[in-house]
């Protein structure tokens, strides 16, 4: 059965909508009917917005029903026909589903919900070169890798193959993996998941309850925000500068000041800038975020994918509390279609995160496992040619970018996957709309931060063949040209009063 919003939780949670309203001298025990004045968005609008707003940033779960409109009237000290009508805008602006004799149930527009538009996934369609999604094709060593795979099946095939911490072989390459880096690591620090979306949702399962904060970057990669607001958490977040990545002490500060129950990073050629975090900070992070009771979930799903820059040590490093998890996975060096991630914990933590994964899916697939371990003892091979093929695209990426949309100004990435664009005005939304008419797909900048906003951004993968990214480049110019003419009030710069 669908759980109820009390109304008092509703009423809490519209505080700001409140105040504002007071502050604007409505305040007036609620005899209004809410049409507003001249010029002012009705009250009932206001609510409505303030309202569906709570449901897209996750603060209101879907599918609950909402208190009944008089209750909501009393709470708020408004007149119920506002509430009536504010109901009736959610309702028509795909919000809210009522049911007579049952109430008003939350839900989002069709456009909105999760696992169509909410979680961001790849298109294979026709001619459309898909820059939505920043992963490459298989490497050639796969099919090599999926033999030795099922060579190697034999030996598990007379157990039940049920493995909930990951095969042992497994754990114990990726252990080795994390040695080599200097971060010593025995098996039983490892669990293996369903790639690193799995690794995520399963620690937030662990750590995160309804309500708790979590710090992310802004910008962020747009599934780890939706696994956030799935858990409903409460999203508070530190910006990157476009330029010059973290701003230690606004991090450090946002840490102290805010205590999160979690903070989820990405120090190694950031989803979507591309920046690599600093040692100083990841020296600092460790300590600062077990001072505030926080632990660090750290994505190093582009660690492997450096172009000539030596990186730091890994965050992990640096832990001195065990506050550190540290996820990874095949997808973004090896394929994402080998579904296996992981997770490097301490050892007690890592044995409460494969009892809860249990109840999710039991374990993962023994044959992507052995796949993965085959990738694993080719790394050097895969590993070199991923950088090298990488390098050429990023390469031919900015090329065409310079030879044709000269105006956008960006930061070379050096290494992982992709560009982040400062465009020339805060289009980037219509911008992905008129790319997808001339048959690019593109993740706008307003999915990678919780806000909705960066719409000045948008990022650019160079994970296509070469050809596809010249091509996609004069796709791209074509519909920022269309934008362009269609929009000139979009493009005009902001004129300047002194
Ligand atoms: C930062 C980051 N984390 C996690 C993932 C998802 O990885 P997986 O395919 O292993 O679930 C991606 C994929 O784009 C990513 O960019």
């Amino acid at each position: 059965m669908a759980s109820t919003l009390r109304g008092g939780h509703l009423i809490r949670l519209l505080d700001q909508w409140r105040a504002t309203r007071t502050a604007m001298g409505d305040g007036n025990g609620g005899t209004r009917s809410g049409n507003g004045g001249p010029g002012r968005r009705p009250e009932y609008a206001t609510l409505a917005a303030a309202i569906s707003g709570l449901l897209r940033d996750g603060r209101v779960p879907i599918g609950v029903r909402l208190p009944a409109e008089r209750e909501l009237a009393e709470g708020l000290g408004i007149s119920r026909t506002t509430v009536t009508a504010a109901y009736r805008e959610l309702r028509e602006s795909g919000h809210l589903n009522s049911r007579r004799g049952a109430g008003s149930f939350t839900t989002l527009p069709a456009g909105q919900r999760v696992g169509s538009s909410g979680l961001w996934t790849p298109e294979d369609t026709g001619d459309m070169i898909d820059l939505g999604c920043a992963a490459l094709d298989a490497p050639a060593q796969l099919t090599d890798a999926v033999a030795a795979a099922v060579a190697e099946l034999p030996r598990y095939t007379t157990g039940a193959g049920y493995h909930p911490s990951g095969l042992p072989a497994l754990r114990e390459r990726i252990a080795d993996a994390f040695t080599a880096r200097g971060l010593p690591t025995s098996p039983d620090q490892v669990l293996v998941t369903n790639g690193v979306q799995q690794a995520v949702d399963l620690i937030l399962r662990l750590l995160v309850a309804p309500g708790q904060t979590a710090l992310v970057e802004s910008p962020t990669y747009p599934n780890a925000l939706t696994a956030l607001r799935a858990h409903r958490a409460r999203i508070v977040t530190t910006n990157l500068d476009p330029a010059a990545g973290w701003e230690e002490e606004l991090l450090l500060a946002e840490v102290r000041s805010s205590r999160p129950t979690v903070a989820y990073l990405i120090p190694e050629f950031q989803n979507p800038t591309g920046h690599v975090m600093p040692e100083r900070l990841r020296a600092l992070l460790p300590a600062a975020a077990h001072r505030a009771g926080t632990d660090l979930i750290v994505d190093e799903s582009f660690v492997d994918l450096a172009f000539d820059t030596p990186l730091p040590p890994p965050v992990a490093s640096f832990d001195a509390h065990a506050r550190v998890l540290t996820v990874g996975g095949v997808s973004k060096p090896y394929w994402g279609g080998v579904r296996v991630g992981w997770i490097r914990a301490a050892t007690p933590l890592i044995a409460r995160l494969s009892a809860l994964r249990v109840t999710v899916d039991m374990a993962g697939p023994v044959l992507d496992q052995l796949v993965a371990a085959a990738m694993l003892d080719r790394a050097s091979e895969v590993i070199a040619a991923r950088r090298r093929e990488l390098r050429a695209r990023r390469d031919t990426l900015l090329a065409a970018l310079r030879q044709q949309i000269p105006q956008w100004t960006y930061v070379p990435p050096r290494g992982g996957v992709s560009l982040w664009v400062e465009l020339d005005a805060p289009v980037s939304t219509a911008l992905a709309q008129a790319a997808h008419e001339h048959g690019v797909r593109l993740a706008p900048g307003s999915l990678f931060g919780p806000a909705g906003t960066l719409e000045r951004f948008m990022r650019l993968p160079f994970t296509r063949p070469e050809p596809d990214l010249v091509e996609a480049v004069r796709r791209l110019a074509a519909a920022h040209a269309d934008l362009t003419r269609a929009r000139p009030a979009a493009w005009a710069p902001p004129s300047l009063v002194a």
